[in-house]
């Protein structure tokens, strides 16, 4: 067996992060993501950006890992004892998947505890407030190291190559609202992998799955990864 799976915002739901789109609360119905989230933003008003990202980062640092983290990470090692193999893919820009124990994590939206120059591109370990006055070694202006929209999704390569290796798809937690991720579901149909979701409503692209199970991530998620382990 090789899962891909893909996870979006409603897995860090239960651990208090929010999500942005869907019923209830969503943080793009509060925030406007063009005044906060492009790169022309930042280049508009640094600080407004900087104090976003900041308050999400205190957030993430307060928070912690759930059962659907916890049941994934389980996942990988149990697969692994028997020669299976994941690839586990997040839209989400936290690090709680890692917390829970998961040990390869392909953050393709990027990572709040990071942070980039925008000048020569470095990444480093963030977990400090960034503002206008943050400045890498050359100098150069850091920025959060995570992708705005009208930016390019990172490690699309490895991504694509991991779904021709894959059996099957499973997207848990995501709207399937934001391209390219929301367009995996129609790649691994076209090469006939198997496609489950798992959320708390139908998402947008709900008609591509086999398979659809829906409640709360902490629930079915962990119950999910005890079927796929005793096979
Ligand atoms: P969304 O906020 O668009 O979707 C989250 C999904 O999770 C919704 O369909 C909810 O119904 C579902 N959900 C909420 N609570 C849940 C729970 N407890 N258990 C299971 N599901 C739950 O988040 P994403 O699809 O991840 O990009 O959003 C994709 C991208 O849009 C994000 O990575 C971000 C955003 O703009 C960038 O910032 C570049």
């Amino acid at each position: 067996m090789n899962l891909f799976i893909l996870t979006g915002a409603g897995v860090s739901a239960e651990s208090g992060l929010g999500v942005f789109r869907g019923t209830g609360a969503a943080l793009w119905k509060r925030y406007d993501p063009m005044q906060l989230a492009t790169p022309e933003a930042f280049m508009r008003d640094p600080a407004l950006v900087h104090e976003f990202y900041n308050a999400r980062r205190r957030n993430l640092i307060a928070a912690a890992s759930n059962a659907a983290h916890i049941a994934l990470a389980r996942l990988e090692a149990g697969l692994a004892q028997r020669g299976d193999s994941m690839t586990l893919v997040t839209q989400n820009i936290d690090d709680l998947h890692e917390r829970a124990g998961s040990k390869r994590v392909i953050h393709m939206h990027g990572e709040l505890l990071k942070a980039r120059c925008a000048s020569c591109g470095a990444v480093r370990d963030c977990r400090e407030e960034l503002s206008t006055d943050s400045r890498c070694g050359c100098d150069g202006a850091l920025r959060p190291h995570v992708v705005w929209f009208g930016e390019t999704p990172l490690y699309m390569e490895e991504i694509y190559a991991a779904l021709e290796r894959a059996d099957r798809f499973v997207a848990i937690g995501t709207s399937g609202a934001v391209y390219p991720a929301a367009g995996f579901v129609r790649e691994a149909r076209a090469r006939g992998l198997r496609c489950c979701e798992v959320n708390l409503e139908p998402s947008e692209n709900a008609a591509q799955f086999d398979e659809r199970r829906y409640g709360r991530a902490s629930e079915i998620v962990p119950s999910w990864v005890e079927e796929i382990l005793a096979r």
